[in-house]
């Protein structure tokens, strides 16, 4: 084992103990700072979940990968860290990456970053473990570097590799910079994941945008192609959204025809997403709530910052991505729950006796065809709550928490299915069935417990059900 392994495994066993109040079922690191999910995978009876990691602090720095199992997606093991930024090309960083399973080994691409004399680059890597915890950087890497990328690229965005298997050829798709201004997805083919051909590019940045593209991944979703991606976006600071498109890809001829694009989440606080498959073969999907926009104060009272989002199974229906948290959440009920058939409330605000708490599972139905809008309140307390509305006439949702949000929809809605997930510090709204979802990370006071139903004309609440979670 490596002496930076060595020495952060000691670190985090030594320090560990000063953390506290770590999310119920959200994974938060041991102690320090994490940031996107990398090398999603099942691997030998087990779920890996491997992360951008920076131990030794509450801030982003100098990144390894931390690394965690799990038997079903909602209780975590920490493990050992799996890298460290040892070698000469990846001084400075293991950035993201993805793994991919062949013949019982475990392999993972990954990118280097240098960050030298006001110059940074990017490179791309190999690592190999058979047993996920220990992994051999292959003595090939860099496999992918500066001159492998297209003509006029910016060599300081080439990062984050997505790689899968299509056809018996390997395949990446890796966020690049071709021109001064946007991004861009370019494309990779290899026999053997030592020897890559760039083959294109499947999707840009709309002209003249000035914005930085992160963390591509591109799957089939029921004969749907789909790219999701993590965009900085340069023209609206704060903002970091993460978007999908749905379309059509021709790998072979590098073609990408998008047709669809939408956000991902509307929240403040979900970035970097990956997915995998699962051991039924369902598309996961997990993505890092990012503290961007967290008070310092929490971090350093508590000792660890980010964490990861609630797995969410994909779908697509209507034309569009859904999404649901896994259903392992329901193990974590702690009682038999509370349960409401129907109840209309008419500009009002409404609660209900025991459907409060800062750590639960809320779903329910309303039927909005008399309202002008009605608006679901949560961890309110004396000085703040959390708010998601939808205006009947303007088909918009409002989210109020971090700051404010506003989502338009094409069509009119007259009922809308919701779930919520509260783990004190983060709150996952799933909308509309889980075609809309809003995730932000919050800090509210203890007392901060309250639900709050609010109608503004009449509007039917049906099959309210709450449960505790542990
Ligand atoms: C996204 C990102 C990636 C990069 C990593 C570095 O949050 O910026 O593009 O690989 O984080 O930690």
């Amino acid at each position: 084992m490596s002496n930076l392994l060595d020495k952060a495994n000691v670190y985090i066993a030594t320090n560990k103990k000063n953390t506290k109040n770590h999310p119920k079922f959200h994974y938060t690191a041991p102690i320090g700072w994490i940031n996107d999910p990398n090398g999603l995978c099942y691997f030998k009876g087990e779920y890996h979940l491997y992360y951008q990691y920076n131990p030794y602090g509450i801030h982003w720095d100098t990144m390894y990968w931390g690394h965690a199992t799990s038997k079903d997606l909602i209780h975590w093991e920490h493990k050992p860290v799996a890298l460290a930024p040892e070698e000469d090309y990846e001084r400075d960083g293991c950035f993201s990456g993805s793994a991919i399973e062949i013949n019982d080994e475990l392999y993972i691409m990954y990118t280097g970053h240098l960050d030298r004399n006001n110059r940074v680059r990017q490179n791309q890597n190999i690592a190999i473990s058979q047993d996920g915890l220990t992994f051999k950087k292959l003595e090939a890497n860099p496999v992918l570097k500066e001159i492998d990328l297209p003509k006029g690229s910016q060599p300081e965005d080439f990062r984050d590799p997505k790689v899968f298997e299509y056809k018996g050829s390997y395949w990446s798709v890796i966020v690049g910079r071709p021109k001064e201004q946007g991004g861009a997805v370019l494309l990779y083919r290899s026999d053997n994941l030592i020897q890559w051909d760039y083959v294109g590019i499947i999707a840009e940045s709309d002209k003249g945008r000035e914005e930085i593209w992160e963390c591509p991944d591109l799957f089939k979703l029921q004969d749907v192609d789909v790219l999701i991606l993590s965009i900085i976006d340069l023209q609206e600071t704060n903002m970091h959204p993460t978007i999908y498109k749905l379309g059509n890809v021709d790998l072979e001829n590098s073609q990408g025809e998008w047709n669809y694009t939408r956000d991902l989440d509307c929240g403040f606080s979900f970035y970097a997403p990956q997915t995998f498959l699962d051991s039924k073969g369902r598309r996961i999907m997990i993505g890092w709530m990012s503290p961007w926009d967290a008070d310092d104060a929490v971090r350093l009272e508590n000792g660890w910052a980010g964490m990861m989002a609630t797995p969410r199974v994909l779908t697509i229906e209507d034309g569009q991505l859904i999404q649901k948290p896994i259903e392992g959440i329901d193990q974590l009920r702690q009682d038999k729950g509370e349960y409401i058939k129907e109840k209309v409330i008419c500009n009002e605000g409404e609660s209900f006796d025991n459907i409060s708490g800062q750590h639960f599972d809320l779903s329910f139905e309303v039927d909005i065809s008399k309202a002008n809008s009605f608006t679901i309140e949560l961890a309110k307390g004396k000085n703040n709550s959390t708010q998601l509305s939808y205006n009947v006439h303007r088909h918009e949702w409002i989210f109020d928490s971090n700051g404010i949000r506003k989502v338009q929809e094409d069509d009119p809605k007259e009922t809308l299915a919701f779930r919520v997930l509260m783990d004190r510090y983060s709150i996952e709204i799933f909308a509309d069935g889980g075609k809309r979802v809003f995730t932000a990370l919050i800090d509210p006071d203890e007392d901060a417990r309250e639900i709050v139903f609010l109608s503004e004309g009449k509007t039917a609440l049906y099959n309210v059900e709450f449960y505790s979670l542990i």
